[in-house]
């Protein structure tokens, strides 16, 4: 089958776009209001941006009224944010964050995670993920406009905590972290020691 998107509605590109851009690594955003009220939400449309300067990016999407998202107006009335990874341990509680709650409400008691304070930024970090980066707004960039239309927001990584059994010599143990990944829809992934495999790089 082909597809031109320019003829579908843009909800039917996003199902093929994110069924074929799998699996997608899970940035568990935190993040404060301009009174204060933190804020906790998850992006799949998220990678490594830079290594010099370290760096990440997601993107949150424009609602289906076409309102940005919470995490979106916080950062950029901040300049401030930290990525969260999300573990097996903690997909459920995740998973509590997700309804478009008002920005009043907290998602870090929606969830029952734990708010603790960052070392360079005033913006709490999950107690209970095993990685935090700690982030700095570069730069946004938007992509489109109205609903489903995104704006992808880069941050410098100005900290990083990581458990301490998870990293040595800067290496952080994959099947040890648990990570989780979405999938399509309502499927995720697992990546644990029967999915991993070693593939030396051919120089
Ligand atoms: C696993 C997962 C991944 C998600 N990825 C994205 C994403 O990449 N972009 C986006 O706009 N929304 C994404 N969402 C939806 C947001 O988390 C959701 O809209 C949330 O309510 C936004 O919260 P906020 O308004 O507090 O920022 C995802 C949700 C889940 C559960």
């Amino acid at each position: 089958m082909q597809f031109d998107p320019a003829t579908l509605p843009w909800q039917d590109g996003y199902k093929l776009l994110t069924g074929s851009i799998v699996p997608r690594p899970i940035a568990f955003v935190s993040t404060v209001s301009k009174s204060g009220v933190a804020n906790l939400a998850a992006f799949s449309f998220f990678t490594a941006a830079s290594a010099n300067p370290l760096a990440v990016m997601f993107t949150p999407m424009r609602r289906r009224d076409g309102s940005r998202k919470d995490t979106y107006q916080n950062i950029v009335a901040t300049g401030e944010f930290v990525v969260n990874v999300v573990t097996d341990d903690i997909v459920l509680p995740m998973n509590e964050t997700a309804p478009e709650y008002p920005p009043e409400v907290d998602e870090f008691l929606c969830s029952g995670l734990t708010a603790i304070a960052s070392e360079r930024v005033a913006v709490p970090r999950v107690a209970e993920s095993p990685i935090s980066m700690e982030c700095k707004l570069l730069q946004t960039v938007d992509v489109g406009e109205g609903p489903g239309s995104a704006s992808v927001v880069i941050g410098q990584v100005i900290y990083l905590h990581v458990r301490d059994d998870l990293v040595q010599d800067f290496k952080i143990e994959t099947a040890d972290l648990h990570p989780v990944a979405r999938l399509a829809g309502h499927m995720y992934t697992r990546v644990n020691s029967t999915t991993v495999f070693e593939l030396i790089r051919k120089t």
